[in-house]
């Protein structure tokens, strides 16, 4: 699989730490020198995660030089779907990709890099030729305003990558790993809410509706810490690739005390870390991709470089993916 293309979208509305204090006890210097974030980015009414996925979509086609049509898939990975039957489908409508299957994937922070090595299955197989894999979220309508231990690290975001089956020796997805824990689930949940209706005598069916997304951030903090090097030590070793030849660390945006604490562990200099939390906080699937999309456009990710990307998050899940970015083909 070849990563051929790249493109975002961000809600226009910015929300500063400043402005959330005037919502929760927190301060711009807490949220700052806790996290790494400055501002992050919320969907308006008239743009909701279709729009946004929808726009992503179509600038990493045209980064690619594709025509919708010339699609194959559509994996979206999202945790906070329009649709709970599916997004992908509604993006692959209105941007008229009308050979393309399109399916949402489900896994929280993790969902973008276990969508892209879900697509890279397909290619490789020979199955499929061409695939977008988005990355969306729009937890701002899942969080609570009022828990100022949430509110203040997510934001909205959306961003794509176009990949294309290749010929081994151009392969862009170099190794990957993938890992769960259900049992450690209870530390970061978005959850149906346990509320009935009686439907006839003795018989009660639930209500749809899920809670504010809760997290246990101590737990979550230490369990990426531990896991993210773990899994990327895997990478590298199972690859045969020593940490000085990534030309960037790629991870999930969630923290940047996360990032830096990762990075030394593997002895990468912090400007090889590539970081956007301060303008967008955590855009759950779409931190990887949007990061991806802005250090390619502003030309730190050239064609040929070698980026070893982790994910991590509720589930619990992680997992990491050893990438080298092609660029367009033309
Ligand atoms: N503003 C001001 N104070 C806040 C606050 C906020 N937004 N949020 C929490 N606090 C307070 C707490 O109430 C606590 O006060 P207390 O000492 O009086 O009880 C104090 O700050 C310290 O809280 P603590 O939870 O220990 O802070 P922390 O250093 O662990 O940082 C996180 C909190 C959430 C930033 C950190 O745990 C983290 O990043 N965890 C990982 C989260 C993550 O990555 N989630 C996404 C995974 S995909």
């Amino acid at each position: 699989m070849a990563l051929v293309g790249c493109g975002s979208a961000v809600p226009a509305i910015s929300v500063s730490n400043q402005q959330l204090s005037e919502r929760v006890d927190t301060s711009d210097e807490w949220i700052r020198t806790r996290t790494g974030i400055g501002a992050r980015r919320i969907c308006s009414a008239d743009e909701p995660l279709t729009a946004l996925a929808s726009r992503a979509a179509q600038a990493a086609l045209e980064h690619a030089g594709w025509a919708a049509e010339d699609l194959d898939l559509i994996l979206m990975a999202t945790s906070s779907p329009d649709d709970l039957f599916g997004t992908a489908p509604r993006v692959q409508g209105a941007i008229g990709a009308r050979h393309a299957v399109a399916f949402d994937l489900t896994a929280a922070c993790s969902g973008f890099l276990f969508a892209l090595i879900t697509a890279g299955q397909y290619l490789r197989s020979g199955a499929m030729r061409r695939a977008l894999v988005i990355g969306a979220d729009q937890l701002s309508r899942w969080v609570d305003w009022d828990d100022r231990t949430t509110c203040v690290l997510f934001g909205d975001g959306a961003a794509a990558v176009a990949v294309e089956a290749c010929p081994d020796a151009q392969n862009g997805l170099l190794g990957f790993r993938m890992h769960s824990d259900g049992s450690r689930n209870g530390c970061l949940t978005l959850a149906q809410t346990d509320t009935h209706t009686d439907v006839l005598g003795g018989v009660s069916a639930q209500v749809g509706g899920f809670a504010p997304l809760r997290m246990n951030g101590q737990e979550v903090y230490k369990f990426a810490v531990r896991e993210v090097p773990a899994v990327l030590k895997e990478l590298l070793e199972s690859t045969g690739t020593p940490a000085s030849d990534l030309n960037w660390l790629l991870l999930h945006q969630a923290n940047q005390r996360i990032l830096d604490a990762v990075a030394d562990r593997f002895a990468i200099p912090h400007e090889r870390v590539l970081s956007n939390l301060a303008s967008y906080g955590n855009t759950s699937a779409a931190t990887i991709p949007l990061m991806l999309d802005e250090a390619v456009k502003d030309g730190r990710v050239q064609p040929g470089d070698l980026i070893a990307s982790s994910g991590f998050g509720a589930g619990l899940s992680w997992g990491g993916a050893l990438l080298r970015w092609a660029g367009p083909q033309r």
